[in-house]
């Protein structure tokens, strides 16, 4: 059509979006469509505003690789990870959920370990911390069998591929519940850490006044045939970051007791003081099992 008017764009635009032949692709390019020229209008975005939002986006493809994702690490910061996390999880969001966000460090083909094993695979000073985690369906019967990917960053807020004083692999590592939907280890203590602050992302926050850290955390990837992949993260609610967390996945499901012990450990009276544990229960929902792909090699 010959354009006449502001709304004459948006309604000839819709109705491109309308010839799209995949139904579902059809829908998420018209709402799309609708939002951001509804975007547009209400922010009045000028046309040097315009051109620096292009150039934005093309920076975090270019700062994106296989062992960076700035375009994930943007959506978290904005909440849509958060947001599209709970509306597909939890009954819609109705419900509480053990989901979480994968973030940018999962690995594939982490090292297999024996229940009650450690994953601490070099030396690597902090506070122990022993975990105990229980796999349960929604009605709370026990999944046995599910293979349990754990992985977490290190006392000083660095995860092994980001730092070189570390062994590959080291804290993470990957269990089997047994028939009670048990695994537990040894570990150490995490801190949390801060989002990578050289890019689009960093100046975001910068220019928001907005801290860096993450609050610390544990990350799990359960998987069993039979129910949607668990991806979890179980924050420390002791972290001082916990309420400002940078991108917004704190819910009230994911806070573990990370419990501080001063006495000696019942068995193990060598382990050293303080020790702490993290007793946590993850909640599957029945699904398809589909593995996500790794974000990073
Ligand atoms: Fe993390």
């Amino acid at each position: 059509m010959i354009i006449g008017t502001l709304d004459d764009v948006t309604s000839d635009a819709l109705a491109a979006m309308r010839q799209t032949e995949n139904p579902r692709l059809r829908e998420i390019m018209a709402s799309l469509v609708k939002h951001l020229h509804a975007f547009v209008r209400e922010a009045r975005l000028t046309e040097a505003e315009f051109r620096q939002a292009a150039a934005l986006l093309n920076e975090i493809g270019q700062l994106s690789s296989a062992a960076h994702n700035e375009a994930m690490l943007m959506a978290g910061s904005l909440g849509v990870s958060s947001l599209v996390c709970l509306l597909n999880n939890g009954d819609g969001g109705n419900t509480e959920t053990s989901q979480s966000l994968l973030g940018p460090f999962w690995r594939l083909n982490s090292p297999r370990v024996e229940n009650g094993g450690s994953i601490v695979r070099s030396d690597t000073p902090g506070d122990p911390l022993l975990v105990s985690g229980r796999v349960v369906d929604r009605a709370g019967a026990p999944v046995a069998g599910a293979e349990v990917d754990i992985w977490h960053a290190s006392p000083i807020g660095l995860y092994e591929n980001q730092d070189p004083g570390q062994a590959d692999m080291n804290l993470r590592g990957k269990f089997t519940t047994d028939a009670d939907g048990r695994f537990w280890f040894g570990t150490v203590k995490m801190v949390g850490y801060p989002l990578p602050s050289d890019g689009v992302v960093g100046r975001l926050l910068k220019a928001q006044n907005r801290q860096p850290n993450r609050p610390a955390h544990l990350h799990a990837l359960i998987f069993k045939p039979g129910f949607k992949v668990l991806i979890s993260q179980v924050y420390d609610p002791e972290d001082p970051n916990l309420l400002v967390d940078p991108q917004f996945g704190v819910t009230r499901a994911l806070l573990g007791e990370y419990v501080r012990h001063d006495e000696p450990h019942p068995t193990d009276t060598a382990l050293r003081r303080p020790w702490y544990s993290l007793d946590y229960t993850y909640v599957m929902e029945p699904g398809e099992a589909i593995l996500p792909r790794p974000p990073i090699k």
